[in-house]
């Protein structure tokens, strides 16, 4: 069975099915990560994202595995993502070599640098402690990236959370270029520069929290509250989800959005055989933005590479 849904080709020349289930571990119940992952490959899911800071990668392999086991789809059918943890920039082939093991998995298809920020030590979402930074060299790991690659340990490599200026920069010495760039993206937060640059540049982008994240402590109900996508939702007769997730597609982009719930599963997957008018895109287009989570844990004035938020992205915030 091929890839159900839309698709994009990434410059490695394969595909990437343009809806994956994020599983950053609002639990961290194997269980309850084993149920959604096999719901959303029943439903037709064929992409799914991890990373090694989730800690979702073991629930995520054992699900895989068991569908392969089955039958119900084969390791080729799938896109599987993963990503380097900021204390991890001095040995990616040590951090990939353990995901796959952790997943019981030969190669993944995407590896991503998750944040362009090195630490020794690292409590999600919380400050970043001062004595944690370390001298940060995207260079040497961006090398070792592409050993991964070079060694067949992923199919693809890229990086997430980087602007357009740390693509730039990345460009200059790249032997591989990356394939994607994964950020925060939705109507409220559009991430048109960036978008631009990553199309002249062939680098594919995905977009993480598509729904804002939604009763998260790094998100808000905001982006699925607003009128405007109510509005479109009722008149299309589809949920704000879903309209959500539709105009992130038809934007060009991958949508990972998370759920564990099977009924919302099942939902945010049927975005495949309706569209957006021009007239709502053109709405959707000329609304507020603000950056939901702005990354304000991974800037000091002392020893983060980043002084401020906005030294972070480059401006692009
Ligand atoms: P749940 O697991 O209870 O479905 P994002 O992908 O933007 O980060 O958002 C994730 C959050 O959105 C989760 O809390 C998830 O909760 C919720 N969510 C996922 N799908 C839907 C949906 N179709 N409608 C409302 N909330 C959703």
């Amino acid at each position: 069975m091929g890839i159900v849904g839309g698709s994009a080709e990434l410059n490695t020349g394969a595909r990437i099915p343009l809806i994956g289930l994020g599983t950053a571990a609002i639990t961290q119940n194997e269980e309850e990560i084993i149920a959604a992952v096999t719901a959303a490959l029943q439903v037709g899911y064929r992409h799914f994202d991890t990373a090694r800071l989730y800690r979702s990668e073991h629930a995520l392999g054992k699900a895989l595995n068991s569908a392969f086991q089955s039958g119900l789809v084969s390791r080729e059918d799938v896109f599987v993502t993963t990503k380097l943890k900021n204390t991890e920039h001095d040995d990616p082939v040590a951090a990939i070599k353990d995901s796959l093991m952790n997943m019981q998995l030969e190669y993944v298809d995407l590896f991503l640098i998750h944040w362009p920020i090195k630490l020794r030590a690292e409590i999600p979402l919380a400050p970043v402690k001062e004595e944690d930074f370390l001298p940060l060299d995207i260079k040497s790991t961006w090398q070792a990236m592409e050993q991964c690659m070079e060694m067949g340990l992923t199919k693809a490599i890229g990086v997430s959370n980087f602007s357009s200026k740390k693509i730039e920069d990345l460009l200059n010495y790249a032997k591989i270029p990356p394939a994607v760039d994964q950020v925060e993206m939705h109507p409220q937060w559009q991430q048109k520069k960036l978008r631009d640059y990553c199309n002249k540049h062939s680098i594919h982008v995905s977009a993480w929290s598509p729904l804002g994240a939604p009763n998260t402590p790094w998100g808000s109900n905001e982006v699925i509250d607003n009128p405007l996508i109510l509005e479109i939702a009722q008149k299309h007769g589809k949920t704000r989800a879903q309209v959500i997730l539709r105009w992130g597609i038809e934007q060009g982009v991958s949508v990972l959005p998370k759920s564990y719930n099977t009924g919302r599963i099942t939902e945010n997957f049927q975005i495949f055989d309706w569209s957006l008018t021009p007239d709502d895109h053109d709405m959707i287009s000329k609304l507020e933005q603000r950056k939901l989570l702005r990354g304000d844990n991974f800037v000091n004035s002392t020893t983060s590479p980043y002084k401020t938020v906005e030294e972070l992205w480059d401006g692009e915030i």
